[in-house]
């Protein structure tokens, strides 16, 4: 059986479960590892940056209790209306705060997994944010960081046309566009994982999500999408696709 077949039986069992798609696929599959490792547990779950509740409320629905901290009401107000729909209000935490300001808002050491998905690239600094979200793992517990990746944006620039962005992307430090750009930042997998690492995590996994899917004709994408969802998960832990990614999905852990 593969680590697709099991997201799928996992999240489809009781619940219907998230579609997977060439953005999440490769995500569900490194969680549903971990989850499978813990099976029979109710974890723990901290979603940092949460939004909507796009992980969270399938995690809830797959059994586990999870606190989505967020900075935007409206999102935490639709994760809640998400989270009442499902059926699994009672076991997700709409909590409004900043990333960087956790320690007042969760108990240090209480989470099994901690997701930080598409919110490192937007905050204004992700040091702290990252220190933030180490801190409430117990020992043994994981990390699911999820990050713009700078290659892909370099690529995509130069391919329609925008040479002198895709240069300025390539050379800034915080791979960056400038102050058009609509992210503050995006991430080399090694600078990542340095992150990560100066944090106290032990980083066990690096995939590219979404190797292929940005690059090709809608109507290949949407035709195929079974194939597509294939071929993401077999380029995503490969060297050079991996690092050509537009996201690159670290999965880490506090040491024990
Ligand atoms: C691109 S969305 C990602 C949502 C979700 N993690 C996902 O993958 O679908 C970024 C989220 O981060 C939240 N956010 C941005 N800056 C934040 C901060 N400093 N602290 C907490 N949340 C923040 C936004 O409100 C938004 O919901």
């Amino acid at each position: 059986m593969t680590r697709l077949d099991r997201v799928e039986q996992t999240t489809r069992g009781r619940f219907t479960g998230p579609p997977l798609t060439p953005r999440t696929a490769v995500i569900w599959s490194v969680l549903a590892d971990e989850l499978d490792r813990r099976a029979g547990a109710e974890l723990t779950v901290l979603d940092v940056g949460g939004g909507t509740g796009g992980f969270a409320v399938p995690l809830a629905q797959a059994g586990h209790r999870v606190t989505v901290v967020d900075a935007s009401p409206d999102a935490l107000a639709a994760l809640t209306r998400r989270a009442a729909e499902a059926g699994v209000a009672a076991r997700v935490r709409a909590v409004q705060g900043d990333g960087d300001a956790l320690a007042g808002l969760v108990e240090p050491a209480s989470a099994d997994l901690v997701l930080c998905h598409s919110v490192l690239e937007v905050v204004d600094d992700p040091t702290p944010v990252v220190t933030a979200l180490a801190a409430p793992l117990r020992p043994g517990g994981a990390a699911s960081v999820l990050v713009a990746g700078r290659a892909a944006a370099v690529l995509a620039r130069a391919m329609t046309g925008h040479l002198d962005v895709a240069a300025a992307l390539a050379a800034a430090p915080d791979g960056s566009a400038g102050p058009r750009d609509t992210l503050r930042r995006r991430f080399d997998a090694d600078g990542a994982a340095a992150l990560l690492r100066a944090a106290g995590l032990t980083v066990e996994e690096i995939h590219g999500v979404r190797v292929l899917a940005d690059l090709l004709p809608a109507a290949v994408a949407d035709g195929q999408p079974g194939s597509l969802v294939e071929l993401e998960r077999a380029l995503a832990a490969r060297s050079p696709y991996r690092d050509l990614a537009a996201q690159l999905h670290l999965f880490a852990r506090r040491p024990a």
